[in-house]
């Protein structure tokens, strides 16, 4: 199988990248987003064309969080449209016969039942602070579906609760939850304080999975003859940012104390996926969280000496 990985530099696309390489039968086509910006339809096009792959697997987007979200919101929705577009309409013309792409959690209504269940969809309004690059993921899931509904072409989505691992982005600004706190617990024993302050109350419960746990569901869908249109991908269980805090702390070796401030906003109580449908076809995450923060800190070491972190 000769399987492009679409934004294969990427925090999702580099994990890919190590689960498919195990692989035997597989070759990878890998194109960095200076060779070929997929939200330029030509360029697309001609690389498919040319290149023909069995496979794509579309890792690529442009991410942030929520500051970035709203002080980009044109770009948020255009550059995730066309990339989702480019690429499976580029797909479809080159008989590409299997497309996965990677939606997010997201796309989910922002008062949807928890556990979220896939068929929620569009059942109610969006989370506002995330809403262009949602809407851009939402149409990027339908157009698989509706391709694979009029063409007959295997062209399906996942969406990933919160990811972590090596690659992750440690921004100030733009970062998740959970590499922020290991650059914030990091930089705090390094220059010995002995206090960390934390918003909130610390109450609402969040989910996350290991970037290669991500990966590896991402390859079992990939193998299923007949997989779901859109399927839920995470861990099942989540923990309060309190039980965070005090988990990233003991990995990092801080020793101070966490200092809650309860007049700032907790935002959303719950955010888990129900990922029934994964574990009913077979698949579950390997990785604790207790472990995969273990080995994610040993990569922000690793990459902040070698001058590759993304900060
Ligand atoms: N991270 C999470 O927690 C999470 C959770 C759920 C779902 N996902 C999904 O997983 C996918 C990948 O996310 P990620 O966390 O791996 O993000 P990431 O680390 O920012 O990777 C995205 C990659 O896409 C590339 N890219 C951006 N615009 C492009 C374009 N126009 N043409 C070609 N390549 C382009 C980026 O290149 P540059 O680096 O050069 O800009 C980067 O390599 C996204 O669809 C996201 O929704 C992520």
């Amino acid at each position: 199988m000769k399987l492009y990985i679409a934004g294969h530099q990427g925090m999702v696309g580099s994990a890919l990248v190590r689960r498919f390489q195990r692989e035997a039968g597989v070759s990878l086509l890998l194109r960095p987003f200076n060779e070929v910006d997929l939200t330029r339809q030509a360029a697309v096009e001609a690389l498919l064309a040319a290149e023909k792959p069995d496979a794509v697997i579309i890792a690529a987007a442009r991410v942030g969080g929520i500051h970035a979200n709203s002080t980009y919101p044109a770009e948020f929705l255009y550059d995730n449209l066309a990339i989702a577009a480019n690429t499976l309409h580029a797909a479809y013309r080159q008989g590409v016969k299997r497309v996965l792409f990677l939606g997010s959690s997201c796309v989910y209504p922002r008062l949807a039942p928890q556990p979220i269940p896939e068929d929620c969809l569009l059942s109610s309004a969006l989370e506002p602070t995330n809403e262009p690059y949602a809407i851009a993921k939402i149409a990027g899931l339908k157009l698989c579906q509706y391709y694979r509904r009029q063409y007959g072409v295997t062209f399906h989505s996942v969406m990933p609760t919160n990811l972590y691992g090596p690659g992750d982005n440690y921004h100030l600004e733009d970062s998740h939850v959970l590499p922020a706190l290991i650059r914030k617990f990091h930089e705090a024993r390094e220059a010995g304080r002995l206090e960390v302050a934390a918003w909130g109350t610390g109450a609402p419960r969040r989910e996350f999975l290991h970037v290669d746990d991500a990966a590896d569901a991402c390859a079992f869908l990939l193998r299923l003859a007949d997989p779901p249109d859109w399927i839920n991908i995470g861990t099942g269980t989540d923990v309060t940012i309190k039980e965070l805090y005090k988990m990233v702390a003991a990995v990092v070796g801080f020793q101070g104390r966490i200092v809650w401030d309860a007049s700032k906003p907790d935002g959303t109580p719950r955010k888990l996926l129900d990922v029934s449908k994964l574990t009913t076809l077979g698949w579950k995450a390997k990785t604790s969280l207790r472990e995969g923060i273990e080995k994610t800190y040993a990569s922000y070491l690793a990459e902040k000496a070698a001058g590759t972190l993304r900060a």
